[in-house]
């Protein structure tokens, strides 16, 4: 399981079907439930999508078991079927999608650049670097996910031009306009795909 994956958990749910997502137009890989007014996905392993029903009408009850895990790096929860049953409608009073763990999604940290924009930093560079990074964020459509901001003397001004990454707090010095993609792709490449 990769790294980012929390352990696998089983679940049970009952809800009604809600359609189904395809995979290449033809085979089911997400079967779609409505439990207490929340939609969930449950992926269809391929032995099991075969023997889906893509006429089911929705509304129709379902039971389905299977295992859960939290994606962590996309905040995701994956829900994999291993069996599924039609049943009959149940007591609506029983239904609640609480066999359904809610794991605690932590909020990443804001994203932000601290640029210097004092004299030997902005004048060595620093200016440059600053319009490399506002193009740059626009042309990924980061702008409003990562912020720039100017600071005052970082106390590196031999090494100007300088710039932060937060959250992680990295330091980079003599940065150059050339270097802004390469930043960009190694702090945030994978960050908000
Ligand atoms: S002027 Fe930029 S670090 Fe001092």
């Amino acid at each position: 399981m990769p790294k980012s994956l929390d352990q696998l958990i089983d679940f049970q749910i009952v809800g009604q079907f809600n359609g189904v997502i395809l995979k290449d137009g033809y085979r089911i890989k997400y079967v779609k439930m409505a439990i207490a007014a929340q939609e969930y996905w449950v992926k269809l392993p391929k032995e099991l999508s075969q023997s889906f029903n893509p006429n089911l009408v929705v509304g129709s009850w379902l039971e389905i078991i299977g295992t859960q895990s939290l994606d962590r790096k996309k905040g995701i929860l994956k829900l994999e079927a291993s069996s599924f049953h039609n049943i009959d409608a149940p007591n609506i009073s029983n239904i609640s999608d609480t066999v359904i763990a809610k794991p605690e999604i932590k909020q990443k940290k804001p994203a932000c650049i601290l640029i210097c924009q004092k004299s030997d930093c902005w004048q060595h560079g620093g200016k440059e670097v600053y319009q490399h990074l506002e193009q740059a964020l626009r042309d990924r459509g980061l702008s409003d996910r990562v912020q720039i901001q100017k600071t005052g003397c970082q106390k590196q001004c031999s090494h100007a031009p300088n710039l932060v990454i937060m959250p992680e707090k990295q330091k980079h010095r003599h940065v150059k306009p050339s270097q802004v993609d390469g930043l960009l792709n190694q702090y945030f490449g994978d960050r908000f795909n």
